[in-house]
């Protein structure tokens, strides 16, 4: 069974894949950091990061990248870290702006979303953006996420200062939307 979505399936990383992944760095308005990153990453620091990654087993994190199934082209990268086992973890997603306002974005977090519940079984998904990025914060609300911490101007951004945003979703409320699924896990009291 692979990751596949309506509109995109999440595979793994591969070497070809960097060069659109360090220019999605370089680009201050993809690069999703709340601070900003000097646009001076390159390829090959990618593949040097990609290629020195260890075999395991036991893994809490993960960066599968997107590929839009209509044209086989790559679309961007999402992400999850921190995981903790059946507990939770924090994701990300980074598309590329052709790609923008397609869909896509929110095809492929809510395959990444069927994995971290379905598969890993986890109780809560949450991601750090910051109020600066309406697009984000939109994409995250069609999946149910809801905005659960916000640090009042902690981030400088554009010259402006904004607030950090955490939001997060729940387990119960991944498969309220859901319906055609059913959580066998037990509820926890
Ligand atoms: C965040 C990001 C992934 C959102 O991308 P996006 O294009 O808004 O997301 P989608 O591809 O799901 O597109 C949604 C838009 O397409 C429209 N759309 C078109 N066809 C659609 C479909 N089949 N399904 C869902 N939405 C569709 C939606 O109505 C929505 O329009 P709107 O933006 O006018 O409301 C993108 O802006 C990005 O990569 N930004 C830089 C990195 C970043 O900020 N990452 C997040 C850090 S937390």
């Amino acid at each position: 069974m692979s990751l596949e979505g309506k509109l995109v399936v999440l595979r793994e990383e591969r070497r070809e894949d960097q060069r659109l992944f360090a220019d999605l760095r370089n680009d201050l308005d993809t690069q999703a950091w709340p601070k900003g990153l000097p646009p001076d990453y390159t390829e090959e620091m990618h593949i040097k990061r990609l290629e020195t990654r260890e075999f395991s087993y036991e893994r809490d994190s993960a960066r599968l990248a997107i590929v839009e199934k209509a044209s086989g082209r790559l679309a961007g990268f999402v992400s999850y870290t921190g995981e903790q086992h059946r507990l939770s973890a924090s994701i990300g997603i980074v598309v590329s702006r052709e790609f923008w306002g397609t869909g896509i974005g929110f095809d492929a977090q809510e395959v990444l979303l069927g994995f971290l519940f379905d598969e890993l079984g986890l109780r809560e998904v949450h991601l750090w953006t910051h109020s600066g990025i309406s697009k984000a914060i939109a994409l995250a609300g069609r999946s149910g996420f809801v905005e659960c911490i916000r640090l009042r101007e902690s981030v400088f951004k554009n010259g402006r200062l904004l607030d950090g945003v955490v939001m997060s979703l729940l387990r119960e409320d991944y498969y309220a939307r859901h319906t055609d699924k059913v959580d066998r896990l037990p509820k926890v009291a």
